[in-house]
């Protein structure tokens, strides 16, 4: 992977990375549109990344449909799809890890409080990912906004010499993000769980400063649908995801909930 990644850079427009872990759709069809836009040769890796899911989560039933995800590839433009198998990418086998990333200011609230570890094992898998393409840009959709802001911090702190572009979510036509997840949802789930998306529309079109109160708004709207299980909903710094006290324009409502045994999140910019 690196020979070819330092053979693509020799044509002398770059390598853009967008790292996935398959299941691919429009939203990953974006980020690589997006990519390929820069000029840049495309590098795409799909790799279900077993250190960044906990005991109890879905990795044996994450949806694996690898040549769909090449084909979509092509047709957005990738040249170069790296699907490198466990033994590659945790040499000593990932039950016994012994060098981690981990970032701990950005990953401590929300998905890291919840899911203890999730950030360190994709830091861990982004870091490698990382050394081997050796990108010069790399693509992450702000649908994970999280993730994405502690990538951020990861490649500042580690003096990455990456520019991370983020990518708007892309949604469905009814609202809802789109999401490799969604694909769990049973039509009638599916419908319900356009909630999310409308309770921070509404509270992003309310025009209200007080945190507080733009969290109470958007329960107030996922109550109407009592099936969706509120996990948090919350009003924070657009970098450091910390608590506020007053809204500024770049800082981020996030919710997480669950639809019967889905777990979906999304946010919104304010
Ligand atoms: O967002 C994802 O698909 C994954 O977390 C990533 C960044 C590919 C790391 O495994």
């Amino acid at each position: 992977m690196a020979t070819a990644s330092a053979a693509l850079k020799q044509k002398g427009a770059g390598v853009a990375f967008v790292p996935t872990m398959g299941a691919l759709h429009e939203g990953h069809a974006t980020l690589m549109r997006r990519a390929h836009e820069s000029g840049a040769a495309v590098i795409t890796s799909v790799y279900v990344n077993p250190t960044q899911f906990g005991p109890r989560e879905d990795f044996n039933q994450y949806p694996r449909t690898f040549d769909a995800d090449c084909a979509l590839c092509e047709q957005a433009g990738v040249s170069l799809v790296f699907a490198p198998a466990d033994e590659e990418m945790y040499p000593s086998g990932f039950a016994a890890v012994s060098t981690w990333v981990d970032e701990l200011q950005v990953a401590k609230r929300l998905e890291g409080e919840r899911r203890p570890g999730h950030f360190r094992g994709v830091c861990t898998v982004v870091a490698k990912l990382f050394n081997i393409v050796q990108p010069d840009t790399a693509f992450f959709g702000q649908k994970d906004y999280q993730q994405l802001k502690v990538i951020e911090r990861m490649v500042r702190d580690l003096r990455y010499p990456i520019e991370i572009v983020p990518v708007p979510t892309v949604c469905e036509a009814d609202g809802l993000a789109m999401s490799s997840r969604n694909r769990y949802l049973a039509p009638v789930e599916r419908a319900k769980a356009t909630v999310l998306s409308r309770a921070l529309r509404a509270a992003s079109e309310s025009g209200e400063t007080d945190p507080l109160q733009l969290e109470a708004l958007i329960k107030d709207v996922v109550a109407g649908v009592p099936e969706v299980r509120l996990d948090y909903a919350e009003v924070v710094d657009g970098q450091t995801l910390e608590r506020i006290s007053r809204v500024r324009p770049g800082d981020v409502a996030l919710i997480a909930a669950s639809l019967g045994a889905t777990r979906l999140i999304d946010n919104v910019i304010l």
